[in-house]
């Protein structure tokens, strides 16, 4: 004790001033912590009751009845029981993620923000208001339906080589209906998807779904889908009121991390840009495996540069996307189509080092392992010297794999 040999308090106020100082410790945490939650009004964390989230699920299961919304998981669902709902773990207003099973795995089952505007499949289809509900049957809307769900993955991706990737255009229609066979589809079932595909998350994960690093889909309801649950980067992180995850565990997530990175350098749709890199968006599945759980902000390559120039500027603070960033163009006052960070640099910035005064994934490290990697993660993590220099990705890649290899054996 500090004061201990100036003057003996008595045990009982000793007791006292040690409670107190716990007490404005712990009110000063959770000060900090409560603006590190960004924009505290804006981003704030909603509870299931507000979002009436179970509420959702009646209706689409009333819906599914009705003969209003379809989907591949719906009977599993509503029916036959075979997928059940546990826990909702509700998250911001434009999100409704639930935990349940699904024979046997484990899943979320989650919806996302409405996107701006949807287009009514009846209008793509231009099917007539005057004729009756269209029939699941009927051969041209069934051609039509191919045709535009085909071409709306194309157009939302920004990615043209979509057919050399898959071969033809109803093969876009197997992978959504992934890993269910595609028998014949109702009109329900149709119109369902057409609204799910209008957000790209779903998109997304279906066309990448035999990369290691993003989570599997087991088909979905509605607007709800069902991935594979992982535990959260995001629960890894300590507190002075919890211990840190042991060592080997985080080694290994940070590992996989690292493998993550390179997985996106070379993927079916080209080289992917991750803008949205924070603990709670990558997580650790039951084999291991690190993936990346909330890819609404990843990207191609030429989305990502139509994207990045799109804003008029003054200064390069003004030309970023998230995590993504390119350089102001002060001739033109356009932001430059260049991307200047990496998903590495961020992943050491944002997951390894530190998030939001929070510590990162290998803070707290044995000492030895500290000083091997403190100069590394720092070269990795720094937002000067952007971009990267040729070779510079593969050399930290190296290091930094090099070193946490090495501490796994010796732990
Ligand atoms: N597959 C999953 N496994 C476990 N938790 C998940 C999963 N998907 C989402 N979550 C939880 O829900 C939160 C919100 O989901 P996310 O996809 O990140 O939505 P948002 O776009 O609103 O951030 C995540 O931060 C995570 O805690
Ligand atoms: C979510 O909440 C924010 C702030 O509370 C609000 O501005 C926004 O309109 C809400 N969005 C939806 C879809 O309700
Ligand atoms: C800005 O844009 C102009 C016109 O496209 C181009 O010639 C110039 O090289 C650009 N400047 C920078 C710094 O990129
Ligand atoms: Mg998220």
């Amino acid at each position: 004790m500090l004061f201990s040999r100036r003057r003996k308090l008595p045990r009982g106020r000793k007791l006292v001033c040690c409670t107190l100082l716990v007490i404005v410790i712990f009110i000063f945490y959770q000060i900090v912590t409560s603006f590190n939650d960004e924009d505290v009004e804006f981003d704030r964390q909603w509870t299931c009751e507000e979002l009436k989230a179970k509420d959702r699920l009646v209706k689409l299961c009333k819906d599914f009845t009705n003969g209003n919304t379809g989907g591949n998981l719906c009977r599993d669902l509503c029916t036959s029981g075979e997928l059940v709902i546990q826990d909702c773990l509700a998250h911001k207003n434009t999100t409704i993620v639930f935990s349940g099973t699904w024979r046997k795995n484990d899943i979320v089952f989650k919806t996302k923000r409405r996107p701006h505007h949807v287009e009514n499949l009846e209008d793509v289809l231009s099917i007539g208001v005057s004729d009756d509900e269209p029939t699941a049957g009927d051969e041209q809307v069934y051609k039509k339906f191919v045709f535009h769900v085909f071409d709306h993955v194309q157009n939302e991706l920004s990615f043209f080589r979509l057919k050399d990737m898959i071969g033809s255009e109803q093969q876009v229609l197997e992978l959504l209906w992934h890993p269910h066979p595609l028998g014949e589809l109702t009109w329900a079932d149709m119109s369902s998807l057409w609204r799910l595909i209008q957000r790209d998350e779903f998109i997304k994960l279906q066309l990448l779904k035999e990369m290691k690093h993003i989570p599997r889909v087991y088909g979905f309801c509605g607007s709800f889908y069902a991935v594979e649950k992982v535990e959260t980067i995001e629960g890894f992180s300590f507190t002075p009121f919890k211990r840190p995850m042991p060592w080997k565990k985080r080694l290994n997530a940070a590992l996989d991390l690292l493998d993550l990175s390179k997985e996106f350098t070379e993927t079916p749709l080209g080289q992917l840009h991750h803008c949205d890199i924070q603990p709670g968006n990558f997580g650790v599945a039951k084999d291991k495996r690190v993936v990346a759980l909330d890819i609404d902000s990843m990207f191609g390559t030429k989305q990502m540069e139509d994207f990045l120039e799109q804003p008029t500027c003054e200064s390069d603070a003004q030309c970023d996307f998230f995590d993504c960033v390119s350089a102001c163009n002060t001739t033109e006052n356009k932001c430059s189509r260049k991307i200047l960070t990496n998903n590495l640099q961020i992943i050491c910035r944002d997951i390894l080092l530190s998030y939001w005064g929070q510590p990162g994934l290998l803070q707290r490290a044995p000492i030895h392992a500290q000083n091997k990697l403190s100069p590394v993660l720092s070269d990795c993590a720094s937002d000067k010297m952007l971009p990267w220099k040729p070779g510079k990705i593969e050399k930290i890649y190296r290091k930094l794999k090099t070193i946490l290899s090495e501490e796994l054996v010796s732990n």
